[in-house]
């Protein structure tokens, strides 16, 4: 079966596939404006920092079909409360803010181009973004492959997989690529607790792909690290900040200290996308409160008493110290590093070999 996608464009219109239906019904959601790509990203329909990214510049897009204006600096005026909205969406993952300003690049760029030339570009760009996307993937993939021996066990946490991205996944695009240059390894997937995006969506994408896939509840990781069952961690990021702190999925930095505790080498996938140099440490990175609901019920069925007080956030930082090296599609760096992501001469030699 050929991967899934979690967001696609076709003839003007966004296709979201609705991954809260994940893995008993493979549906997509039809979006011919941004308000509904706004309430996809909001409600986890589509989620993931890329993926979450890419349907910000495609709502954009969308958005600016939709417009009547007689020339370019007019839609870009009527842009301007788009921009907000989806920006208001989801707060942790920087992806959605450097897709905006993108967009918003392009357009400032081009207000010289008649409204329906700018409709076109911006079309073009939002799909661009998702097709960069896979590339930089892949080259995630071939960095971080010379981790995955033979006969290795590798742990993943939440999903940073084909579904969270535009294509391929970054902490599991190493594991696609292994799989293609047969290389026998096995995945531990933690189950990722409140809404269960290892359970639902990691299992589920590498067990489609038929790579050897087995799910833990959150609470086993431990024990594996523990008992030398584990080679390594790689998982994904929201929010990668100059000094090396990671911000993913809450339950991450619980991961990350009992990887330093057992010795055990904790990887972090990181399209340049998901770092944001302009925020010096993990404590200036906003994170999202959620939905109670999240926590007090499973599928709409609840599993403690009504009216419990209830903590949700759905992300937390993993400071630098934990983090044997960040993943990029520009090669892999100490936390310590990734300040110099830009610094093509500087990263050139800064690069680890794993
Ligand atoms: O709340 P989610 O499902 O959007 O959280 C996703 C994660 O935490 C991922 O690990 C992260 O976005 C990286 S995806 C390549």
């Amino acid at each position: 079966m050929p991967m899934l996608e979690a967001i696609k464009w076709v003839k003007d219109r966004v296709y979201i596939l609705e991954q809260r239906l994940l893995p008993e019904k493979i549906e997509y959601l039809e979006c011919t404006d941004y308000e509904e790509v706004a309430l996809a990203i909001e409600n986890l329909s589509i989620r993931g920092a890329p993926a979450i990214g890419i349907a910000a510049a495609m709502g954009i897009a969308l958005a600016c079909m939709n417009i009547k204006a007689s020339t370019a600096k007019e839609i870009y005026d009527k842009l301007k409360p788009v921009f907000n909205r989806l920006i208001s969406t989801r707060p942790t993952a920087v992806n959605i803010k450097w897709a905006i300003e993108r967009m918003e690049r392009l357009i400032k760029n081009n207000l010289n181009l008649s409204p329906d030339k700018l409709k076109k570009a911006l079309k073009n760009e939002a799909i661009k973004i998702q097709e960069e996307d896979i590339e930089i993937n892949k080259k995630i993939g071939e960095y971080a492959l010379p981790l995955f021996k033979n006969g290795c066990t590798v742990m993943t946490y939440c999903n940073a997989g084909a579904l969270a991205t535009g294509g391929y996944g970054t902490a599991t695009a190493p594991m696609y690529l292994a799989k293609e240059k047969g290389i026998n390894f096995r995945v531990i997937a933690c189950e990722t607790r409140p809404v269960l995006q290892g359970a639902r969506i990691t299992s589920f994408e590498l067990l489609q792909a038929g790579i050897d896939v087995t799910l833990i509840t959150d609470n086993t990781a431990g024990v594996l690290l523990k008992k030398g069952m584990i080679d390594f961690v790689i998982l994904g990021t929201d929010r990668t900040v100059r000094n090396g702190d990671v911000a993913n999925k809450i339950g991450t930095y619980s991961l990350a200290v009992l990887c330093k505790e057992n010795k055990v080498p904790f990887y972090v996938a990181a399209p340049t996308s998901s770092i944001d140099l302009r925020i010096k440490s993990g404590v200036q990175i906003p994170i999202e409160e959620r939905d109670p609901n999240e926590v007090t019920k499973i599928k709409n069925v609840p599993i403690a008493p009504e009216g419990i007080k209830v903590i949700n956030m759905a992300f937390d930082v993993t400071p630098a110290k934990y983090v044997t090296a960040i993943i990029t599609e520009k090669g892999a760096f100490l936390p310590n590093h990734i300040k110099y992501i830009n610094n093509s001469e500087k990263i050139e030699k800064l690069r680890l070999k794993l």
